[in-house]
């Protein structure tokens, strides 16, 4: 510390301080760096501190005049720190502003609209039609056990049935539903009659893979149980559904066999000058009924099962099933 000090020199480096300090600021690129800047200026332990510490040392009369010159700095100081800052913050304003500009008037990248799948709005015609008719939407596992798919239905093991589904086997007594009549039993097990569902899904059958047959099908399952049902019921509702889905072409029953209907019968319409099976159906099993703990006496109904690829494909006259899971968009663009 030196011994003396005098008013010029502190008024010299005052005025010097001012210049660096004003160089500093407008130098300065941020908020970060400004608030470094006012700390070493104008903080307690900084530069103009410093200067005003020196000041004691001179006589009483001159403090006032350094006093004078050190307030105004500050308020120089404080001034151009104040201004700088805003020009900071409005640059990086419209920086951001620049940078997230966004044109709302700018062309969309093209997508194409999409629609449905044929399968699926085969689906979802004969849903509505079975709708129509008071019939709701029922849905069961793919996976299924043995008992559910089988048993259940009135086809014990060792039973030749067995081997007109060929089955995919998941281990256990776990397998790949061959077909949607498993939902007639876990519909029934879940609502007491009288119901009228149907239960359209996906199954799986080990077919070999040819134009008219797919490992992975879909089927709708049509199930109608109450007092006092008989074929005509099933007649009737069949011929109606199929009158609204084909329009008028001719429809014939011919006597079948499934171990789950008894009578049973298959259903084929006339299509392109040859008759043409569309589903299976009949009087449910009371053998079914007794399963479920329901009274044969009392309850009866009809069920009846389609193929929706065979709708799908007379409907829109596809003559090969595979097309129809071939992801193939200059094919499915058609419907
Ligand atoms: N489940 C049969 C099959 O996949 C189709 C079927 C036939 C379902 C008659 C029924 C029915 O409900 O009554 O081959």
């Amino acid at each position: 510390m030196s011994a003396t000090v005098s008013l010029q020199q502190l008024t010299d480096q005052l005025e010097h301080l001012e210049a660096e300090a004003a160089a500093a600021i407008a130098n300065a690129g941020d908020a970060a760096v400004l608030e470094e800047l006012r700390v070493g200026l104008l903080g307690k332990k900084g530069r103009l501190s410093g200067v005003l510490g020196a000041m004691g040392r001179l006589p009483g009369e001159e403090r006032p005049l350094v006093g004078q010159r050190a307030n105004r700095l500050k308020e120089q100081v404080q001034q151009l720190l104040g201004a700088r800052l805003e020009a900071v913050r409005s640059a990086a304003m419209a920086e951001r502003l620049e940078r997230e500009r966004l044109d709302v008037t700018a062309g969309s990248s093209y997508v194409p609209p999409g629609h449905r799948h044929p399968l699926q709005s085969t689906i979802e015609e004969i849903v509505d039609i079975f709708a129509g008719l008071g019939y709701r939407v029922s849905e069961g596992p793919e996976i299924e056990t043995d008992h559910y798919n089988f048993t259940a239905l009135n086809i014990p093991e060792h039973h030749p049935a067995r081997d007109m589904q060929d089955t995919f086997y998941l281990g256990g007594d776990r397998l790949l539903r061959t077909h949607t009549s498993p939902v007639q039993i876990r519909h029934l097990e879940a609502n007491p009659p009288p119901v009228r569902v149907i239960a359209p899904g996906r199954v799986y059958r080990r077919d070999a893979v040819d134009a008219t047959h797919s490992p992975v099908f879909h089927q709708v399952e049509v199930l109608a149980l109450d007092e006092g049902l008989d074929f005509s019921h099933l007649r009737g509702t069949v011929t109606t559904f199929l009158q609204q889905f084909f329009g008028d072409l001719p429809v014939r029953f011919r006597a079948s066999y499934f171990p789950f209907t008894e009578p049973s019968a298959e259903v084929d319409v006339q299509w392109r000058g040859r008759w043409l099976e569309v589903m299976g159906c009949g009087m449910v099993d009371p053998a079914v009924l007794e399963g479920l703990g329901l009274d044969p006496e009392r309850w009866s109904g009809f069920a009846a099962g389609l193929g929706v690829e065979r709708f799908c494909m007379v409907r829109h006259g596809i003559d090969d099933i595979r097309r129809l899971f071939s992801s193939d968009l200059r094919f499915l663009e058609q419907f």
